[in-house]
């Protein structure tokens, strides 16, 4: 009798296996489909531009400085596939003003024609101690990260409900699935891409719009850089219990999740396990992605409350630490 059970539960889960990909998104044709990347002269959002230019693409490419745009388009051109795909360049603040981030969505759909795939990579990180970190600065991570998102993607929405077809990519982050010491102003600005997200996917799905979150790990780019000149001592121990991804890898896997429609899209192990475990009231694309989750549940947390612990003991051991040096600043 209980083998009978247990083969009829074998049975079950396989046969959802296969049901699975019948009712997942149709992947999208990168094939002279027309891509815009904000923040597409650097970073993680150039190596999402040259992927998708590789693979037949259009680009659109936004970002502030004309100098690193232009580089940028001279890079990804070396990966061309045929003679007709251009990359466009356009400049612009995607955090300061709807109506100019509208109008450069105009310029780009008259040049290219609809916007099939919006990558909304623009952004930036500062850390610091919440008490250390200026007023001004919360009010720049969540006019670049958040609203920088809200203005592309509200421009290309309409045209992609009409047209049935079209992909939005967010670019958050790890801190936007947990919240690290010296991450409060970041953090928040990228948790709160996800709100959008999840709610922005139940109103286009009926549409055939499918919108993907990508939490990168940290990864070797000039905006990592920089962000390291800020963080606080306790961050940077803390970052340094994981490795440091190359943006070629994530763009490849970010590329992958949004043609596949993929609701989350996360890298490598730490990611699976992240993205499993803050899944919350996420939306699934698969039966499969869906199963996963219940069944890694219970292990995934007891695997991140060792990490909480050692996180917690790594912030005490700096007190420790700074405490120790002011004595002995007062003592000497
Ligand atoms: N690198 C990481 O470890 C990591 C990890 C997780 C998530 N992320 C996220 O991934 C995205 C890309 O990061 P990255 O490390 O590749 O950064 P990056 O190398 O500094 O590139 C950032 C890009 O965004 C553009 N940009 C910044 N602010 C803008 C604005 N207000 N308007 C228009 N364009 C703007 C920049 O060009 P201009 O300065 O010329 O405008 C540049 O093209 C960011 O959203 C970041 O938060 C990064």
């Amino acid at each position: 009798m209980l083998l009978l059970a247990a083969a009829f539960l074998v049975a079950f889960v396989l046969l959802l296996y296969m049901v699975s990909p019948l009712i997942s998104p149709k992947p999208l044709a990168l094939p002279g489909a027309h891509v815009v990347v904000t923040g597409g002269s650097s970073g993680i959002g150039k190596c999402i531009a040259i992927e998708c230019y590789k693979q037949g693409a259009f680009i659109t490419l936004v970002a502030r400085n004309e100098d690193k745009l232009l580089q940028a388009k001279k890079e990804i051109e070396k990966h061309s596939i045929n003679d007709k795909q251009v990359v466009l360049c356009i400049s612009v603040d995607v955090s300061q003003d709807y109506s100019q981030v509208e109008n450069v969505i105009k310029q780009a759909q008259e040049k290219l024609g609809p916007v099939d795939m919006l990558v909304n990579c623009a952004g930036m990180s500062l850390a610091g101690k919440f008490e250390d970190l200026e007023v001004s600065t919360f009010e720049r991570l969540m006019s670049v990260n958040y609203l920088g998102s809200v203005y592309p993607s509200r421009a290309v929405i309409t045209t992609m409900k009409e047209r049935r077809v079209g992909r939005i990519v967010f670019v958050s982050s790890q801190a936007g699935q947990l919240g690290l010491f010296g991450f409060t102003a970041y953090s928040s600005s990228k948790f709160a891409i996800r709100g959008l997200a999840e709610a922005l996917q139940m109103e286009v799905k009926p549409y055939n719009v499918y919108v993907t979150v990508a939490y990168p790990p940290d990864t070797d780019t000039p905006g990592f850089a920089e962000e390291n000149k800020t963080k606080p001592l306790e961050t940077r121990l803390i970052s340094e219990t994981t490795s440091v991804c190359k943006p070629e890898q994530v763009a490849k896997q970010i590329v992958k999740d949004a043609i596949q429609g993929n609701f989350n899209s996360s890298i490598g192990s730490d990611g699976y396990m992240l993205s499993s475990l803050t899944c919350g009231m996420a939306p699934v694309t698969s039966i499969t992605e869906g199963l996963q989750q219940v069944v890694t549940m219970g292990l995934f947390r007891t695997i991140a409350l060792f990490y909480l612990g050692s996180f917690d003991s790594i912030v005490r051991r700096c007190m420790v630490q700074r405490a120790k040096s002011e004595i002995a600043d007062k003592t000497a």
